[in-house]
């Protein structure tokens, strides 16, 4: 399948970022299948991933209706405190041009709309552009960790960003007015 092929090309490219195990275009695209079939958020610790699909944009595979750039990723925490933790890849020939400011925010949009009273997330304290997404989204910087990751690229520190429902909402109300 197309979108297969669009989003393991660029989840290949944020491993290091992500902190995820470098994987071969076979084993992506086999996680990426996997990922795929995670649709519900019922127990702690589910997550679902969803695709960032650019229309009129042609895909690598077979896709038709738009090429997948991107990939977000919506993870119950705990449903009894209503916490959820978001991630976001944008793939790099992509960047740079607001979609993932676009993508985040709907996320926030599902999120809340669901439910979730606290949505953070887990940045790369050496990620200038996560960073960046997370203030213009308006998510405070909460906690940074110093070492807590270890990945090909070694040990790395990460920040926790996060915002609550309300402040999102009223994010969005100023936005919109
Ligand atoms: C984090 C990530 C998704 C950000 O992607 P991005 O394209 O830089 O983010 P945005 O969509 O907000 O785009 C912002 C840029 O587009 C520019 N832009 C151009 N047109 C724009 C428009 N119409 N609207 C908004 N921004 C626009 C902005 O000026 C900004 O440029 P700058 O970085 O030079 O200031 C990307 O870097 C990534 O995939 N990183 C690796 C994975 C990762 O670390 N994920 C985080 C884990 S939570």
């Amino acid at each position: 399948m197309g979108w297969v092929a669009d989003a393991a090309a660029t989840v290949r490219w944020a491993v290091n970022r992500v902190l995820w195990p470098l994987r071969d275009r076979e084993a992506g695209a086999e996680h990426t299948e996997l990922r795929a079939r995670q649709r519900t958020l019922a127990a702690d610790g589910e997550a679902v991933a969803l695709a960032v699909v650019l229309p009129g944009e042609p895909g690598l595979g077979s896709g038709r209706g738009g090429r997948v750039i991107g990939d977000l990723t919506l993870i119950l925490v705990s449903a009894a405190h209503a916490q959820v933790a978001v991630g976001r890849v944008l793939h790099p020939g992509f960047q740079g041009r607001g979609y993932a400011h676009e993508a985040a925010a709907a996320l926030l949009d599902l999120a809340t709309g669901l439910g979730a009273h606290r949505v953070a997330a887990t940045v790369d304290a050496a990620d200038e552009p996560s960073l960046a997404l997370c203030a213009r989204l308006g998510m405070r910087r909460e906690a940074p960790f110093r070492q807590d990751r270890y990945g090909d690229t070694g040990r790395r520190d990460t920040v926790i960003h996060a915002l609550t429902r309300d402040e999102w909402l009223a994010a969005r109300a100023t936005s919109a007015g």
